[in-house]
């Protein structure tokens, strides 16, 4: 067995990293600690690189198409670690999960339409409907004792303005929150009855964290799978966003068939040259990686968990259930948002994703990204507790 080294610093300057590179744009200054954008500072399992590698040694770079063991990987993948039965011709390739969704948005949808998500949620949900030129519609979640609950109550007042779809992130984020089973189920009951199309982000699914575990959407009733389309990735769980490789499976054949038209008409389906070896190679030789980073990422959160409580006990944390991302709760602070904001940056020297990019929903709040190693998060909390105490 590979006992793998999370604690070594990489230095990711100077690598186009978006994270790192892009701090100085993003916010205003030069030398911050990045822990916001969520992919993770450990570097990205051998067995992919290694895949990546042989294709650079290949002689000739031309056009690439997935090969029968790359499906395989994901069909066994899907079936081993999620129970979940998935014919070939059910699954397709996607560059991205963000394009996946705008894809299903205007497949599926017509201009004015409206799109139902539940704030606070990652930003390109908000943009990718309003570029699209569809209407938002909010089913904020309910946040209590930092905790998620989806807001059964408020869904059914959406109606009147005619939903179409409504876009899941399962499990959530930010916030880390792995859905239950009822609470898809109902979801999924709600979404069929009124005719809306549930589509599922579920690019953290494979990040659920020691003790929990995560429920495909598509898996909890008739009614979810055959009212659903679900995006995957090993972008977050391999850290290999760069390499823009994700899938979809759609059981509704009807449904599949107008997604597939959409990307075919506008011929979206293909990978490039590393899109698909890297992907079967994390399926089928990574999770021994993913075991341990998991336990690494784990160990953060609860570093992070006693940190807060004994140093900065007026920053409230939601403990995530799965993935790297900490949702953090500034209100007992006695600051505004604009203070906290500023504070993190121009005392604490922290670049931190804001809270209200999410929605209005995350005033008060701001995300850290503890997917990197531990003497690092150390000193974020170290800066933090500085400038707050
Ligand atoms: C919920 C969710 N969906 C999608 C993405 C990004 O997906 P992609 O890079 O494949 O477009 C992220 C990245 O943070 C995410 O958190």
């Amino acid at each position: 067995m590979t006992i793998y080294d999370f604690d070594r610093v990489i230095d990711r300057r100077g690598t186009d990293s978006i994270k790192i590179d892009n701090v100085k744009a993003m916010f205003g200054k030069e030398n911050l600690l990045p822990m916001w954008v969520a992919d993770m500072d450990f570097e990205t399992p051998p067995c992919i690189i290694e895949a990546a590698m042989e294709k650079i040694k290949q002689p000739v770079w031309g056009y690439t198409k997935p090969s029968n063991s790359y499906w395989k990987s994901i069909q066994q993948w899907l079936k081993r670690k999620h129970a979940l039965d998935v014919n070939p011709d059910e699954l397709g390739f996607v560059g991205g999960i963000v394009p996946g969704l705008s894809f299903a948005v205007n497949a599926l949808t017509e201009k004015n339409d409206g799109i139902i998500i539940q704030p606070p949620v990652y930003p390109p949900f908000h943009s990718v409907v309003r570029h699209s030129k569809r209407e938002l519609l909010f089913n904020p979640l309910i946040e209590d004792n930092q905790q998620f609950s989806m807001n059964f109550a408020h869904l059914p007042t959406l109606l009147k303005n005619k939903p179409k779809m409504l876009i899941l992130c399962n499990p959530h984020n930010p916030g880390g929150k792995v859905w239950s089973k009822e609470e898809l189920i109902s979801l999924a009951d709600f979404c069929f009855d009124n005719d809306i199309l549930v589509i599922s982000d579920e690019i953290h699914a494979d990040l659920t964290l020691p003790g929990y575990k995560h429920t495909p959407f598509a898996s909890v009733s008739e009614k979810a799978r055959m009212n659903s389309i679900t995006f995957m990735a090993p972008s977050k769980t391999f850290n290999m966003a760069g390499v823009a490789s994700s899938f979809y499976y759609i059981q509704n054949p009807t449904i599949r068939k107008k997604f597939q038209d959409f990307v075919l008409g506008n011929d979206l389906t293909g990978g490039h040259l590393f899109a698909y070896a890297t992907t079967q190679a994390a399926f089928e030789k990574g999770e021994e990686w993913l075991l341990q980073v998991l336990v690494y990422i784990n160990e953060n959160i609860k570093f992070v968990e006693t940190y807060l409580k004994k140093y900065l006990p007026k920053i409230k944390m939601m403990r995530p259930e799965a993935s790297f991302l900490i949702w953090l709760d500034f209100s007992e602070t006695g600051l505004s948002h604009d203070q906290v904001v500023e504070k993190l940056k121009s005392e604490a020297g922290l670049a931190l994703n804001d809270g209200i990019s999410f929605g209005k929903e995350g005033t008060m709040h701001m995300r850290l990204n503890i997917g990197t190693s531990r003497s690092i998060v150390e000193e974020a909390l170290r800066r933090m507790k500085a400038a707050f105490v």
